[in-house]
């Protein structure tokens, strides 16, 4: 499995580090098979698979449940699990605990925590210090969308950009292992990619981070309609998937499903009772 000094030696040779998120065992098992770098249990599974309609609702609890899933399918692979939406922000003593809670009952790599404040540079230090590697996440922060009104680009001007990279040198500092930077301008992605010793991982932020992150159910098209202007789906798993089971009950209402090739037989007729 991928350690945290991979990571570096991945940042400094260029190799891209690639990132897909995951919330259950087959797509976890999909995502090793295809040899991804790096899972995200990301809180955005409230969205894409609980229907709600932000990750606000999203609990420690929800999380542990589908990360222990993602890591039965992925034994090898690089896990970081998101703290939900205040599961850090209550107290220090709180905060501590429950990533206590999530990093040992899930079998977690590192965990995520979006944004900066002093108290979020405290936690990052002390689970670094407690030994938890700690992700950072800037830009659009999904748990604040309500704070930055919409899901909007940030960053879009001098003072924002300059506070961006300002927030990203301090989170390094603090302790944090890597950085995923979510709608930013790409130009600004390649400046806070520059100046920082850790890897950045972007979503919606250019090319130039040093690795990409991307939902599993975007990439593949599949439960969601319309996708952020920085998805390429890669498949189309809701055409796929709404095709075979309309296939499936027209069989069944015209009787072609199940032919004796799906049945079980009894060959002695004198075995079936009378
Ligand atoms: O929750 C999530 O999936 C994330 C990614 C969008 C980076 O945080």
């Amino acid at each position: 499995m991928l350690s945290r000094n991979d990571l570096q030696k991945m940042q400094q040779s260029n190799r891209k580090i690639t990132m897909v998120t995951s919330y259950d065992y087959p797509s976890a098992k999909q995502a090793e098979e295809a040899e991804v770098d790096m899972i995200l249990v990301g809180d955005s599974l409230g969205m894409v698979v609980l229907g709600y309609n932000s990750t606000i609702e999203v609990t420690v609890d929800d999380m542990i449940h589908h990360a222990r899933a993602v890591k039965r399918g992925a034994t090898n692979t690089f896990m970081v699990v998101d703290m939900p939406f205040m599961s850090y922000h209550i107290s220090m003593e709180e905060s501590l605990k429950n990533a206590q809670k999530l990093f040992q009952q899930t079998g977690a790599q590192a965990l995520k925590l979006e944004g900066i404040s002093e108290d979020i540079l405290t936690l990052t230090k002390r689970l670094t210090e407690a030994g938890i590697p700690v992700i950072a996440h800037l830009g659009l922060t999904p748990q604040t969308v309500n704070v930055l009104g919409g899901y909007k680009v940030q960053g879009k001007d001098k003072t924002a950009g300059e506070k961006l990279v300002k927030d990203a040198m301090k989170l390094e500092e603090f302790g944090a292992i890597g950085l995923v930077l979510e709608c930013i301008p790409k130009e600004l992605g390649k400046i806070v990619t520059e100046k920082l010793n850790i890897p950045t991982i972007g979503i919606g932020a250019g090319v130039d981070c040093d690795g990409q992150v991307l939902v599993y159910h975007d990439i593949l098209k599949y439960g969601v309609n319309r996708l952020p202007k920085f998805v390429k789906p890669y498949a189309d798993f809701n055409k796929v998937g709404v095709e075979a089971l309309k296939k499936y009950i027209k069989e069944v209402r015209e009787t072609s499903f199940p032919t004796d090739d799906y049945s079980f037989l009894i060959k002695d007729a004198s075995l079936l009772p009378e």
